[in-house]
């Protein structure tokens, strides 16, 4: 594989960030710079209300139209839809009684942090929800919080109740999102009621971004390895030799990879950054 031959192939999902708070989108266009602006087939930035983004998008008036798309609900394990970007969800899709019927769907039990579960609206019997719906086809419920009471976030360990639980989140809505969606909204995760700071949720969404946009550019065992580096899981044993082999062809420097800190390091020392530049 030479820098030549290489060409970023645009998954077929586009991903659409979305929050009202004018830092998250600001930090993800930081985290994500070979993506902004050229590459908006497969990456939008939407800074604002997800109201006004459903609202571009029902008027045919929008950048980011697609046919179906799925949203991603930074939720609590009980699926209550009360505060934050999930009151937005529960006001669209029809108030309390879609929060009834979206909670039946999580089989009314408890949802671990850490989970994902999709649901399909068109499933919903309630008038105003489809009315409402248009290309809205599911919500992936990805429980960030038990409830809100407390944030989630110890300044005392960033790795574990920030980088890593954002980076999980993140992962499994990119891992469960339904083949038949072409669209994929996602805010903020951790970022409200969590109270993960935007600097340390948003690189762990561009990074778990990053590595699922390089789709097939690179193995699965590579992508194994940098995750588990990027989480603070230094184990040789499950470093394969010929994952070395492939850092070398991908410029990636093995040791520099073995010894990183999420804290300190840069996205761009763990990463193939010339093969994503490839894609503008
Ligand atoms: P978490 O519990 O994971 O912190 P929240 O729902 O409290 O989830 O917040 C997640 C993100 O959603 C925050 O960054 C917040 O700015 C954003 N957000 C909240 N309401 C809206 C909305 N109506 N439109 C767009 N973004 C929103
Ligand atoms: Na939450
Ligand atoms: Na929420």
């Amino acid at each position: 594989m030479t820098k030549d031959t290489v060409v970023m192939k645009p998954g077929p999902i586009r991903i659409i960030l979305c929050d009202s708070n004018e830092i998250v989108p600001y930090l993800w266009k930081r985290f994500i710079p070979q993506a902004v602006p050229k590459n908006d087939k497969i990456l939008c930035i939407h800074h604002g209300y997800l109201e006004s983004l459903m609202e571009n998008i029902r008027t045919g008036n929008d950048k980011h139209a697609c046919k179906q798309y799925a949203i991603v609900s930074p939720g609590n394990c009980f699926g209550y839809l009360g505060g934050g970007f999930d009151l937005a969800l529960r006001r669209y899709f029809g108030g309390i009684p879609f929060e009834k019927w979206f909670r039946e769907q999580l089989g009314g039990r408890y949802h671990t942090v850490g989970s994902a579960t999709v649901v399909d609206l068109l499933n919903c019997p309630l008038t105003r929800t489809q009315q409402q719906r248009d290309g809205m086809r599911y919500i992936i419920h990805c429980p960030t919080v038990v409830a809100p009471t407390k944030p989630v976030f110890d300044s005392r360990a960033p790795l574990d109740t920030g980088y890593k639980p954002v980076f999980n989140a993140m992962w499994n809505a990119l891992m469960h999102a339904p083949k038949d969606i072409d669209g994929l909204i996602i805010p903020g995760l951790c970022t409200g009621y969590a109270g993960v700071p935007p600097a340390i949720s948003c690189k762990s969404m561009a990074f778990a971004l990053r590595l699922y946009l390089l789709g097939n550019l690179i193995s699965k065992d590579l992508r194994n390895v940098i995750i588990m580096y990027y989480l603070g899981y230094p184990y040789e044993p499950f470093f394969p030799d010929s994952c070395r082999e492939e850092c070398a062809l991908l410029g990636i420097d093995v040791d520099t990879l073995m010894k990183f800190d999420v804290q300190s390091g840069s996205l761009e020392d763990i990463l193939p950054t010339y093969l994503e530049q490839e894609g503008e």
